[in-house]
Formats: structure tokens, C-alpha cells, sequence
């Protein structure tokens, strides 16, 4: 894979959010191209975090691409908040949407780039109708939640076979992991594909995030230039 591809989208959501503004200018000038957006909604999943009111405020203040992954139910009820309040990309669960291509071209309809996440216990297989819609498809390596979990090794397999299917059907999506992505799992998934890397504790948990950000890309890059 080439080392230009790869992006390193810094997820806020274990960022100190009374210095927001400045913890993502720090990850931003350590490399950070995306700001990933954590959206629960206590339902979906057993946790609550924001909504468009601090996508607002992000986008004053960073010209970055904004990734909404939104962790809810009724994500339909709530896209055009989303994309008015300044989203970039707006990702949404397989598992939580009914009428997925719906979701999907509604959010396309908002001049957002759409997106498609998968659970661990979810196949890659439950994405085959979508997969030439989508701009990404986010695999997630921890049950989503929460920040500072676990990586899950078993879930690599999805990237490289996402790999395979965008080649032999001629999409054009990227690959997006998220979940537990740090310094010693970073290598890993970028040899199995991934292209965007969420990474929430591994640049906001301790230390400074633009050393952080920066530790990570540039293990990134090598992995990618490494033979194996
Ligand atoms: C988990 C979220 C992640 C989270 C990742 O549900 O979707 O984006 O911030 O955190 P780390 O990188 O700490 O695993
Ligand atoms: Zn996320």
C-alpha cells in the first residue's frame, strides 16, 4: 500500500473537552488529517457522548474533515442536524439501520461523504448491497463504547478482504478501522488495508498529542513500506 494513503483521524472522544480546540490543533499539527466524532446515544450502545452542538463548535475552529460516526438508533432522525452543523462524513451501524441504503443515500442527498460500520460479530458479507454506494466502511476492532478498549486481532481479516472485493468489483471506498488502534496494533492494520486510522487514547490518553499523532503516522507509514 502506498504510505500517502494512509490518514490518521484522531477520535475526540478521549480528548479533555474543556481544551478541545486546543487538543485538536495539537493532534492536527502532529499529522492528524480527520477528527473522528464519537456520537452514543445510550441506546445502540451503553454510553452517551455528544451531538451537533459540538460538531458545530469543531467546525470553527478546524478546517479538517469532521467523521461523525454515530453510534445511535433512528440515525435518519438526526443526519441533517449532523451535516448542518458541519459534518464532513457521517458513518452509520449496518446493525442499527433498518433500511440501510436509505440511510445511506440520505446521507449523500446532505453533500456528506457516507459511511458504513460493522461490529465485530458483524460479516463483511451483511455489506455486499451497499458497498458500491459507500465512500468508507468502517470496521470497528472493539465492541463500540467506549475509548481505550482492547484491539481485537480477529477482526484483520475484514480489512484484507475488503480489499479484495473493492478490487475485484472496481469500488472505490476506503478502509477505516477504529478501536484500540495504537502504536503496537497499528502495524497490523495497516498491512491488512486499513487506510484511515481512528485512534482515540493512543493520541488523547496521556502525553502530547502531536507527539502522539505523529509516533503513530510514522509507524503507520513504515509498516507500509516494510516487507513481511
Ligand atoms: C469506540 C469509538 C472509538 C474510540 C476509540 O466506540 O468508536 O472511536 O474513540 O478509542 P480508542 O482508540 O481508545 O480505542
Ligand atoms: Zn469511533
Amino acid at each position: 500500500m502506498d504510505p500517502a494513503l494512509i490518514e490518521l483521524a484522531p477520535s475526540i472522544l478521549s480528548a479533555d473537552f474543556a481544551h478541545l480546540a486546543d487538543q485538536v490543533e495539537r493532534a492536527a499539527t502532529g499529522g492528524g488529517s480527520v477528527i473522528h466524532v464519537d456520537v452514543m446515544d445510550g441506546h445502540f450502545v451503553p454510553n452517551i457522548t455528544l451531538g451537533p452542538p459540538v460538531v458545530k463548535s469543531l467546525r470553527k475552529f478546524t478546517r479538517l474533515p469532521v467523521d461523525c460516526h454515530l453510534m445511535i438508533e433512528n440515525a435518519d432522525q438526526y443526519i441533517a442536524d449532523f451535516a448542518e452543523a458541519g459534518a464532513d462524513w457521517i458513518s452509520v451501524h449496518q446493525e442499527a439501520c433498518r433500511h440501510l441504503n436509505r440511510t445511506l443515500n440520505l446521507i449523500k442527498s446532505h453533500n456528506c461523504r457516507a459511511g458504513v460500520v460493522i461490529n465485530p460479530a458483524t460479516p463483511v458479507e451483511t455489506l455486499s448491497e451497499v458497498l458500491d454506494i459507500v465512500d468508507h466502511v468502517l470496521v470497528m476492532t472493539v465492541n463500540p463504547g467506549f475509548g481505550g478498549q482492547k484491539f481485537i486481532p480477529g477482526m484483520l481479516h475484514k480489512m484484507r478482504k475488503l480489499v479484495e472485493i473493492r478490487a475485484a468489483r472496481g469500488y472505490s471506498y476506503r478502509i477505516e478501522v477504529d478501536g484500540g488502534v495504537g502504536l503496537e496494533t497499528v502495524a497490523d492494520v495497516v498491512r491488512a488495508g486499513a487506510e484511515i486510522l481512528v485512534a482515540g487514547s493512543a493520541v488523547f490518553g496521556k502525553g502530547d498529542a502531536k507527539v502522539n499523532a505523529a509516533a503513530l503516522l510514522d509507524a503507520a507509514r513504515s509498516a507500509c513500506l516494510q516487507k513481511v
